[in-house]
């Protein structure tokens, strides 16, 4: 084992509590130059280690607190000097991001914001988002050079992106539901929420905010949420796993730019959990035949197109691609 897997072990093996550089390198036999190389090549990748001074190290025992420098550290290069904002608790980060582009302050492309706890965290068709402390909420601003009839793709986008980063910071594999739902062992662990602002003058978009919210600890959850909701496992850094979120998702909507179909439109269906499958399709305005409606409409999913809509056969026969919006499924 390296001299910097070692000492993540005792860090992680003994988090919440301080060791010494002398300590760490006494029961490694390494030099404490060595141990604080290490501690400084795993804070480089997201790990939040606290340094006390006649203390010593120490892993927080949660997931992480994220913060500015913490997240700033986690971002590769091309993303490092990205505009970061970051709240220990805020309503909601996509407010914020929305008053942070009506303000002077304007932030670019890949400006981001980001929050430990929402007090007032909102979810798709009009529904608030459950946000408690160690949860992790992210909202990506995006200054479209696509054509906007791709807008609702960022939410793909952002789906596989999130996927991915829980795959490749958390090792847990994550499958996505139409459209947007990404779950681990059948429970939802992230949502995604991608609210446009327009310009007054043109009716133009002019700014995405793509909202991600990824719940990191289920702790403080409702008991009635249990069975649908759930957080993502496994020994990871808050921090780490928002840093990948981030990079994943701009560089997925940077091929957004592109004439070609995008690459993670791929990963979107092989992630798929409704391909092939028979779901119940809700829809606000279907009145074919509302009794049916009240349970949703049995239909199989045929395929996903390039624009994520998803084809479906229903027991009729008829055949229909549905497009995001007011439509909701179950499997
Ligand atoms: C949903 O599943 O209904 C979408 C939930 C989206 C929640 C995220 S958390 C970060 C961002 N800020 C918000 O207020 N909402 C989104």
């Amino acid at each position: 084992m390296s001299v910097k897997d070692s000492v993540l072990k005792i860090l992680k093996e003994n988090s919440g509590s301080f060791f010494s550089g002398e300590e760490i390198s006494e029961s490694l036999g390494v030099s404490r130059a060595a141990v604080w190389k290490s501690i400084n090549s795993l804070r480089s990748e997201g790990y939040v280690i606290e340094a006390v001074k006649n203390r010593g190290y120490m892993m927080p025992s949660e997931k992480g607190f994220i913060t500015s420098d913490s997240l700033r550290s986690a971002l590769s290069a091309p993303y490092r000097d990205n505009e970061l904002y970051v709240y220990d608790c805020i309503d909601s980060t996509n407010m914020e991001a929305r008053r942070l582009l009506l303000s002077e302050k304007a932030p670019v492309h890949g400006a981001v914001v980001v929050s430990n706890q929402q007090t007032s965290g909102r979810g798709r068709l009009g529904r608030s988002f459950f946000s408690p402390q160690n949860g992790l909420y992210v909202s990506i601003i995006v200054h479209p050079d696509f054509d906007i009839n791709k807008s609702t793709l960022a939410t793909v986008a952002a789906a596989v992106a999130t996927a991915d980063a829980i795959e490749s910071v958390c090792g847990q594999t994550p499958v996505i539901k139409w459209v947007n739902d990404v779950l681990c062992d059948n429970k939802k662990v992230c949502g995604i929420l991608t609210e446009a602002t327009t310009d007054f003058e043109s009716g133009q978009i002019e700014n995405l905010i793509i909202g991600i919210g990824v719940n990191t600890s289920t702790d403080s959850f409702p008991e009635e949420l249990s069975e649908i909701v759930g957080a993502v496992q496994g020994d990871y850094s808050k921090s780490a796993l928002a840093a990948r979120i981030i990079e994943n998702t701009l560089e997925n909507i940077s091929e957004l730019s592109s004439p070609d179909s995008p690459s993670f439109m791929e990963s979107y269906r092989k992630r798929s959990v409704v391909l092939g499958k028979t779901v119940k399709v809700y829809k606000g305005t279907y009145r074919k035949n509302p009794a049916e409606e009240l349970g949703g409409i049995t239909a199989k999913v045929l395929s996903i197109d390039d624009n994520g809509g998803l084809e479906v056969i229903y027991t009729d026969g008829s055949r229909e691609i549905l497009t995001t919006g007011e439509i909701s499924i179950r499997l």
